[in-house]
């Protein structure tokens, strides 16, 4: 059985009009010769691409890089020196400081939206600037960053960078046990958080989750809290800072930090396949770069659009996509502080007729959730502004993409999907809007300068000839790529680039068909992907051993209409432990406090014993399979060390449907 949101192959292509070609930045000709330009000379094509930014000392030396384990490094425009708030901000005062950089859209429509110039954007970052550096933030210095989506949020991340502090974004929705481990991961000096984060309606309390992270936490840790609601919070004086009154006091003058291109620009944590999450280290120069050439291109951004991705800036989408691609194109940038179905299921919808949103990029999950609720919310919104749909996350299905297409793009909106990741910090593979004709449910073609290859799984062997299938690795670098895990090279070049030698290893699987085209089947490891939301099983498995009533557990994905992938939990309980549905919902309840509500486990099968090889290996393929329903063929379960556990897991199996 195919996984239900896998993309099944489709002859259908759908050509972008001659209108849109003709207005388009990159069309199929112009395509060809950049690609090619890119790959055979890749100092000089990105070398005329690093002038897209206000360099302080421009660079001399483009690429150094190398994916040889043992000594993998990457470094882009290495001499050069810049600032990234400068060049996200400070550039644009002169020919645009009255235009709007970031227009805010907050959970309640009755709520005014918000319309900030670039000029106000600049003494908002100063400001905090100013701020931080009162606590005594310095370079190199992190800062971790736990906001709703609001305009404070980018505020943050460009003070940050304007003083040359690296800032480490945690979602909101995380735990404070998740948001402890990553203030402590990299021993940030201050967190930056709300009283409040709306959302849907509700509310959640961000400061005492920060109260109850910090107690986990070193006590030098300043927290700097930003008035959002007025809700009630506790107060430690000497630990606790009050934004919005010391914004009224601080100057808005703040010289921008002459940086490195290779300094850090921020730290991102991310799931991997083992272990607990990895600090992702993004720097600054190649960064920027390809964060802005990839939002121009493949959006096809023109001077005067609106563009509004809905992804939340806790997430590498967030990061690249709201605010550092749009901002250092001079862009007006959405930033929407509610979820696609509150006050109902049209709001994404009135949003795009309200502010005029020319491009639109969110994840398949909302696309299902909504498309799931009928037409007629979308329908009597005006969508007639939109002009380019944009996906990302996961792997998009036929009907979600012909959905997306028919009645949110009305026929006439090329979609991009674009596949990438935490790690790529831009684009890797995408069709272009004026270039490509599009296929539901397929990722194309690679942006310029990247170069993916087809690997066979047990070979390693790069596979030439089309139609193929095997496992995605980059053959080079590309600007926007990630440096290092933060504090571990060692686990950088572990994870990337020690099972294909000489490649990066993406984690995922993909097709190519005959005509070249690439297509994503879903991650080939212990990830998986919940609402577009990243997991490591491994996480959810070490969350659930640490309930006192658990013995053992055992953590796959299997298909979930809406969200792409559920989490099925198999969990085997100490002795003398009943199950019951209030142990199922106590653990459920357990999770969410330790990681947080995206990690809510959908199912909990009770196992008596798990399926285990003669060493000990936990064998997860046939959890896999029976969480998928799947168990006809489980395949070879001779070398199991119990093979009747299995018959008893396959009986009281939880997904019949
Ligand atoms: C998956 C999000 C199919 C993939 C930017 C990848 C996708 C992981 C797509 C990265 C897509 C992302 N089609 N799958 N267009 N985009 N993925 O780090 O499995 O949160 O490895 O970055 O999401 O997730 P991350």
């Amino acid at each position: 059985m195919m996984s239900q949101n896998q993309p099944v192959e489709t002859q259908e292509t759908y050509p972008p009009s001659s209108d849109l070609v003709r207005g388009a930045h990159v069309d199929a000709a112009g395509y060809e010769a950049r690609y090619a330009a890119s790959v055979s000379d890749p100092e000089g094509f990105w070398g005329a691409e690093g002038k897209r930014l206000d360099w302080i000392k421009p660079f001399t030396k483009v690429k150094d890089t190398d994916f040889t384990l043992g000594k993998v490094s990457i470094n882009w425009f290495a001499d050069g020196t810049l600032n990234v708030a400068a060049n996200c901000v400070d550039r644009h005062l002169a020919t645009r400081g009255d235009q709007t950089a970031i227009i805010f859209e907050p959970d309640d429509p009755a709520e005014d939206a918000k319309h900030i110039t670039y000029r106000q954007l600049h003494g908002h970052v100063c400001r905090m600037a100013n701020i931080l550096e009162s606590l005594g933030v310095r370079r190199g210095d992190r800062v971790v960053i736990y906001l709703p989506m609001i305009p404070e949020a980018a505020y943050a991340m460009l003070a940050c960078a304007r003083i040359g502090a690296i800032h480490s974004i945690v979602f909101a929705g995380f735990s404070p046990d998740a948001l402890a481990a990553r203030v402590n991961g990299c021993d940030a000096k201050v967190i930056i958080t709300a009283d409040e984060a709306p959302r849907g309606g509700r509310k959640t309390a961000l400061k005492s989750n920060a109260d109850a992270a910090l107690l986990h936490c070193k006590d030098t840790v300043k927290c700097l809290v930003v008035k959002r609601t007025g809700g009630q919070t506790t107060w430690i004086d000497g630990r606790d800072y009050d934004y919005n009154e010391m914004a009224l006091e601080a100057s808005d003058v703040s010289q921008p930090a002459e940086m490195g291109a290779e300094d850090p620009l921020f730290i991102l944590y991310t799931s991997g396949s083992t272990g607990q999450p990895k600090g992702v280290v993004h720097t600054t120069g190649g960064y920027l770069v390809y964060a802005s050439l990839t939002h121009e291109i493949v959006f096809d951004y023109h001077e005067g659009d609106i563009f509004w991705c809905t992804a939340d800036v806790g997430w590498v989408t967030g990061h690249s996509y709201i605010i550092y691609g749009p901002l250092a194109n001079g862009a007006t940038t959405v930033m929407f502080e509610g979820v696609p179905t509150y006050p109902d299921a049209s709001r994404f919808w009135q949003v795009c007729e309200k502010h005029k949103v020319n491009q639109f990029y969110t994840a398949p999950t909302a696309i299902r959730a909504l498309m799931g609720q009928g037409n007629d919310f979308a329908t009597k919104a005006d969508l007639s502004s939109l002009r380019i749909l944009g996906t990302v996350g996961e792997p998009i299905n036929p009907e979600a993409w012909n959905w997306y297409n028919d009645v949110i793009g009305q026929g006439r909106c090329p979609i991009v999907d674009t596949w990438w990741q935490t790690e790529t910090g831009g684009h890797l593979l995408t069709p272009l809007p004026g270039a490509h004709a599009t296929k539901p449910g397929a990722a194309m073609k690679p942006f310029f300068g990247v170069q993916p290859v087809v690997l066979d799984p047990q070979s390693g062997e790069e596979i030439h000839a089309s139609p193929t299938e095997g496992v995605l690795a980059l053959k080079d670098s590309w600007p926007g790529q990630m440096r290092t895990i933060w504090g571990d090279h060692e686990r950088f070049e572990k994870t990337y680039f020690s099972d294909y030698k000489g490649y990066y290893f993406s984690g995922d699987g993909c097709r190519r068909d005959a005509d070249g085209d690439y297509w994503i089947t879903g991650r080939v490891d212990d990830v998986i992907n919940v609402s577009g939301h990243r997991m490591g099983t491994a996480e959810v498995e070490s969350a659930l051993v640490a309930h006192a009533k658990v013995a053992e557990a055992a953590v796959v994905g299997y298909p979930h209409a809406i969200k792409g992938q559920g989490i099925y939990c198999y969990v085997t309980l100490m002795n003398g432990v009943e199950p019951s549905d209030e142990l199922t919902k106590e653990l459920r309840t357990w999770v969410r406090t330790e990681i947080g509500p995206i990690a809510s486990p959908d199912l909990i099968q009770w196992a008596p014993g798990l399926p285990k090889t003669r060493s000990g290996k936990i064998m997860r393929r046939i959890l896999r399979k029976i969480a998928e329903n799947d168990y006809g063929s489980l395949g070879d379960t001779s070398t199991l060390a119990d093979p009747s556990v299995v018959n008893d897991l396959i009986e009281n199996r939880m997904n019949k449907a």
